[in-house]
């Protein structure tokens, strides 16, 4: 396999898990670059389900290196669990895994203060998964954040009350929250001590080795290109770079290394947590379009991670094509495409209109793209089941004519379907 980015290009939860999954088999290493515990990767295989936060989607493959890099944001007592609950089920992700020695903690203070944030901002909240994201994020670029590697420093106790002495005056005097104690800092530091340390490696390393060596590497992405901290729907997006260059970056490796860009997408659309979103038909506030409840029931659309239940709306156009852009995809695939079996009709909005003209590109600002209607193509939709069908062939020619339209708008080949959640529910074209 030629060395692949496998991305998210709308706002999380489009599938990665399983198609890096499907894909892992035929990669070497499969290496994650950004992000942290608020992804939630599903993969299912033969009907089990497994969600994966933290540990690459490559883990159920016997012959396949795992890695964290650099760029990712590390919860330990998350990681552990994970990796729990991977050998309670006969995987042996300790042989399988490394940690990048470079990699961000995220400790309890990060989540108090991702906690008491949303809070005070009550209405106008991100609706940030709660895991201690951005703070952890801030941390690293503020230069006070706790590396893997710090874990065996002289200095740690110094810089963790120096940390906490910030973090409490924050909590306690701006917030009005209960502080954070050192116990509960050097717990998770235990953890890690413990369970990560053995695993800390040099992972840049390893892929410039692998690479020398002619090993083929999968680099996996978290949450979606609109969640992007740079393009996507400022302020309600995540706070790192999600787009295909922060693979790059995230693991100390060169663009020459990646040969193809897969950007995955949904063959409609949903977000979780607040902010923009043009196509928008159904949500938990009250949006009841009965296509939109048709998507939410039989995409089963709740979060991975947070079990809130996701927004959901038409295929927009606009926003993929801004992906495939930002990104550099080479290959689009589209999942859940059986998900859309049963509607009478199907809308795909192609561009926008905004105070009278027409908008083919997401404007920079949030409310920008708030104040976009969306300009919809109608397509018939198809009565057949596409659940699990494996060759393009055998796809209705409503389906078809879709995928033609979706190619054509987004200005990029699809080169998968996705027709089920199963590992074997897929269409290579
Ligand atoms: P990720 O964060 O991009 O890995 O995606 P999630 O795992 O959060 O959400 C995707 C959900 O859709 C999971 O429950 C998957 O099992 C499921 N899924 C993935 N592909 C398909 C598909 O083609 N059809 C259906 N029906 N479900 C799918
Ligand atoms: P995967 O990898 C969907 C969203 C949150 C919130 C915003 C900021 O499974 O696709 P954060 O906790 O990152 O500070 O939250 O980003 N978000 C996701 N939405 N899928 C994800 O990951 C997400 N990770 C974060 O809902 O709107
Ligand atoms: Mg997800």
């Amino acid at each position: 396999m030629k060395n692949t980015v496998a991305i998210g290009i709308q706002w999380g939860d489009e599938g990665k898990g399983k198609i890096v999954d499907l894909l892992a088999p035929q990669a070497d290493i499969v290496a994650r670059f950004q992000g942290g515990p608020n992804a939630g990767h599903t993969l299912v295989i033969d009907g089990e389900k497994t969600v994966l936060h933290l540990v690459p989607s490559g883990i159920l493959h016997a012959d396949t290196l795992c890695l964290i890099g650099n760029g990712t944001v590390v919860a330990p007592e998350t990681l552990v669990d994970e990796m729990d609950t991977l050998r309670s089920a006969g995987v042996p992700v300790e042989e399988r895994l490394r940690i990048s020695d470079r990699c961000q903690l995220i400790l309890p203070y990060h989540r108090a203060l991702d906690a008491a944030r949303e809070a005070a901002k009550g209405a106008g909240r991100i609706g940030t998964t709660g895991r201690g994201i951005g703070p952890a994020y801030e941390d690293k670029t503020a230069r006070r954040g706790i590396r893997l590697v710090d874990l065996t420093s002289p200095q740690l106790r110094d810089k963790i009350e120096e940390n906490l002495e910030w973090v409490n005056f924050q909590l306690t005097r701006y917030f009005n929250a209960s502080p954070v104690t050192r116990p509960e800092v050097e717990q998770t530091l235990d953890i890690a001590r413990e369970r990560l340390l053995p695993l800390m490696a040099d992972v840049s390393l390893i892929l410039h080795e692998a690479h020398r060596n002619g090993a083929s590497i999968l680099f996996e992405g978290a949450q979606g290109a609109m969640l992007d901290v740079d393009f996507g729907t400022y302020p309600f997006v995540t706070s790192s770079n999600t787009v295909a260059g922060a693979a790059m970056a995230g693991l100390g490796v060169g663009p020459s290394m990646v040969d193809e860009v897969l950007g995955i997408c949904k063959a409609y659309t949903t977000r979780v947590g607040a902010g923009p979103f043009p196509t928008e038909l159904y949500n938990a506030e009250g949006m009841d379009d009965p296509s939109g409840r048709h998507l939410a029931e039989r995409g089963n659309e709740f979060g991975s991670t947070t079990g809130r239940p996701r927004r959901t709306g038409w295929f927009d156009a606009v926003v993929v094509r801004h992906g495939v852009r930002v990104a550099g995809v080479t290959g689009l695939v589209i999942t859940k495409l059986d998900v859309l079996d049963g509607l009478p009709e199907i809308k795909l909005c192609v561009a926008y209109e905004k105070d009278g003209e027409r908008v083919d590109t997401v404007p920079a600002d949030a409310m920008g793209l708030q104040a976009c209607k969306p300009i919809y193509e109608t397509f018939p939709g198809w009565s057949e089941s596409t659940l699990g069908i494996t060759s393009y062939d055998e796809l209705p020619q409503a389906a078809k004519e879709l995928l033609a339209r979706i190619e054509q708008i987004c200005d990029c080949p699809i080169t998968m379907l996705s027709t089920g959640p199963d590992r074997s529910h897929i269409i290579h074209l």
